[in-house]
């Protein structure tokens, strides 16, 4: 059952979608050579509480952290930890709170100082693949119309697309129906209607698509050692078209 949000609900999720854009963006801010992700991991759950908020990974099937930090060919779901990240790195920074009764979940990745023109492609198509996925969250459409158009734009620029991991709906819940693969034909899946709340996803590798579960029982890396980047925002389907609430607050559109 997918569960569709009045727009008053839908107004009363922007407080907790809002805080996670501004957190990952002063989270972004603080990446550089030197700092740890676990430095990263206490200023996110610093911030959280301090506007009233929970942490929503926390705690989520015994996750340890706040933050999931994914560094190179970490791909999701990276603990945080004393690694220091060094100039030529990526990391993932993914963040989900729970505020008002109402759960945000975005994520981004970060390039650590200088990275070479093909790193930083990786990071500009996966940005532009969520765009695009966005574009899709219309209502009349379907499902799998998103991650149609994901895995279109990211294997023409020759990357590969994870299988893994979706994106979900989001509400009262972190996860709920639907799951949002980030590949496969247009036109399958639940209609997507007004009052959805979609978090929508996608991993991108630079190199094969398939991923393995570190011994931690989280870390998921690229199985050939490629790198890896995310990407995260929560979409409201509206009246008007796809309404992004994780934009940092002077771009919510
Ligand atoms: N953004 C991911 C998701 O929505 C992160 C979940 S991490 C976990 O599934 F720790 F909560 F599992
Ligand atoms: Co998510």
């Amino acid at each position: 059952m997918i569960v569709c949000k009045s727009p008053s609900e839908i107004e009363r999720m922007r407080a907790a979608n809002a805080l996670v854009a501004d957190v990952l963006a002063e989270l972004g801010a603080m990446v550089a050579p030197g700092v740890t992700t676990k430095d990263l991991d206490a200023a996110a759950e610093r911030r959280v509480r301090e506007r009233g908020a929970e942490p929503a990974f926390k705690g989520y099937r015994g996750y340890p952290a706040t933050l999931c930090a994914s560094v190179n060919e970490e791909v999701v779901h990276g603990i945080p930890s004393a690694r220091r990240l060094v100039e030529g790195d990526i990391v993932s920074l993914d963040m989900g709170v729970k505020l008002n009764g109402f759960f945000g979940d975005s994520a981004i990745t970060v390039a650590v100082g200088d990275v070479s023109d093909d790193v930083r492609r990786l990071l500009r198509v996966t940005e532009e693949a969520l765009e695009r996925g966005i574009g899709q969250a219309q209502a009349g459409g379907r499902i799998s119309d998103i991650g149609h158009a994901i895995q279109q734009h990211v294997e023409g620029q020759g990357f590969s697309v994870v299988r893994e991991f979706v994106g979900h709906g989001i509400g009262a819940s972190l996860h709920e129906e639907p799951q949002i693969a980030n590949y496969g034909e247009p036109g399958r899946g639940p209609r997507l209607a007004e009052g959805m709340v979609l978090a929508i996803e996608p991993m991108v590798n630079m190199g094969r698509p398939a991923v393995k579960v570190l011994a931690d029982g989280w870390t998921a890396v690229t199985r050939d050692g490629s790198l890896s980047a995310h990407f995260e925002h929560t979409v409201a389907v509206t009246k008007s078209g796809p309404l992004v609430l994780t934009r940092a607050a002077s771009r919510v559109r």
